[in-house]
């Protein structure tokens, strides 16, 4: 089956008609669906599925097991692949699902390949599908692999809240994960010899003059070799709630100005660190009434940076340039830190095998760092890791924007069963 057509079976799941794009939360109808597509999907292939502790999907296409050994024993050191479905709120159709139906179109054509000859697998193959890879609905991002890898603790993971009140602990346990089981899980780890991420390129990544060639043509796949740190942390400002007819100007501590102020440093700040990248993209007010001063607003800051000691030098300037802007408006603001994540160099040793196997699709596939977040980098801590990028014609991502052209997500299937082959014959 063509990557193209499952991206089509999925293409009304999930969609969002008051934010365009796709909404779709984890353990949402939407999610619960999709994971749902996925299991069948991989059925149909005959692949043996099963939902681990922290909610991972494994699809398993396993190798013969010599005499006396064990399934088990054949699946450690396997190679694996795979993405998500979960989405930011209104995202685009491809983040996160381009990689997983990538896995499925790359698993056809593998099995095409050993069956006529073409390949001799010597280890296992395992589709992954990894849940809240966007912490859109938890607040912290890539939290199955997180789990899985011991980044998070137990504890920490159970008593995040959605902007329900619910934990993550209660929301999991509704879907049929065990509390108590959830958190590292260094068997399961053992499984991965190698991990390859598919993703939709994110940005201007391949989309450059500098990646065009005099007819206009760009590659249609990068490899990635780097991510940049990131993290993510709450600021919250309080202030006076009050009457929004009654209260002078003169007379307010308004939360709500000093978080547009403390937006308006966030940006200055970034600016002031060439590379960074500074972000408020989401605030909420508290109680939230057009007729009411608030009481408290909440924002989240994303900040990201190559050196992981510029982030922290931006995020503790804008905390300092917070506090001002809070005093100058009778506030005060509090900050933590919800996650972090250090800039990620991928596995030289696997980054070459996939440049070596991509190249034979896309002769020009550029070496590409990234500025987005993705479970392969909570990965490449513990195994070797890497990541293809198909071209993103619009350059937007985490919007209905994002954007994919049916050749080259072919020609990102072609270039992932190459790579995988090569590694699975290793
Ligand atoms: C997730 O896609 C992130 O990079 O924030
Ligand atoms: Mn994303
Ligand atoms: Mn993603
Ligand atoms: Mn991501």
């Amino acid at each position: 089956m063509t990557v193209n057509s499952l991206m089509q079976a999925i293409a009304d799941i999930g969609a969002d008609p008051i934010r365009g794009g796709y909404s779709r939360p984890v353990y949402s109808d939407a999610d619960l669906t999709l994971r749902e597509w996925f299991i069948s999907e991989a059925q149909t292939r005959g692949l043996d599925v099963e939902t681990d502790h922290n909610g991972i999907i494994w699809a398993w296409w396993d190798r013969q097991a010599s005499a006396g050994e064990s399934v088990e024993a054949t699946r450690r050191n396997s190679v694996v692949t795979g993405s998500h479905l979960d989405s930011v709120p209104g995202g685009g159709a491809f983040d996160g699902p381009l990689g997983v139906a990538s896995a499925l179109a790359a698993l056809d054509e593998l099995k095409a390949r050993e069956q006529s000859g073409a390949l001799k697998r010597r280890r296992c193959l395992a589709i992954t599908v990894f849940p809240e890879e966007e912490g859109s609905r938890f607040g912290v991002a890539c939290l199955g692999s997180r789990l899985m890898t011991g980044a998070i603790t137990r504890e920490k993971a159970l008593n995040l809240r959605d902007s329900e009140g619910l934990s993550f602990g209660e929301v999991a346990a509704d879907h049929g994960l065990t509390p108590d089981l959830i958190g590292e899980d260094p068997a399961r780890l053992s499984t991965i010899g190698a991990f390859v991420e598919l993703h939709v390129e994110q940005g201007r990544g391949i989309n450059t003059p500098e990646y065009t060639a005099a007819d206009g043509k760009q590659p249609a796949v990068a490899v990635g070799n780097t991510i940049l740190g990131h993290g993510r942390w709450r600021l919250s400002v309080t202030g006076q709630g009050n009457h929004a007819g009654t209260t002078l100007m003169d007379d307010r501590a308004d939360p709500m100005v000093a978080a547009a102020e403390i937006t308006l440093a966030t940006r200055n700040t970034a600016r002031e660190h060439p590379g960074a990248r500074a972000t408020v993209g989401r605030l909420q007010p508290i109680p939230g009434g057009t007729n009411v001063i608030a009481s408290r607003v909440d924002l989240w800051l994303d900040v990201r940076h190559p050196q992981d000691e510029v982030t922290a030098t931006v995020v503790e300037k804008i905390y300092s340039r917070a506090k001002d802007c809070a005093l100058a408006h009778g506030c005060q603001v509090e900050m933590v830190e919800e996650s972090y994540s250090g800039t990620v160099h991928f596995s030289p040793e696997l980054s070459s095998q996939l440049e070596a196997a991509v190249r034979r699709t896309v002769p020009d596939a550029p070496i590409l760092p990234t500025g987005a977040g993705h479970d392969a980098g909570v990965l490449a801590a513990h195994v070797p890791s890497g990541m293809i990028y198909v071209r993103n014609p619009t350059g937007i991502s985490h919007a209905p924007e994002e954007s994919v052209e049916n050749d080259d997500a072919d020609q990102g299937v072609q270039a992932l069963a190459d790579a995988l082959s090569g590694l699975l014959e290793a």
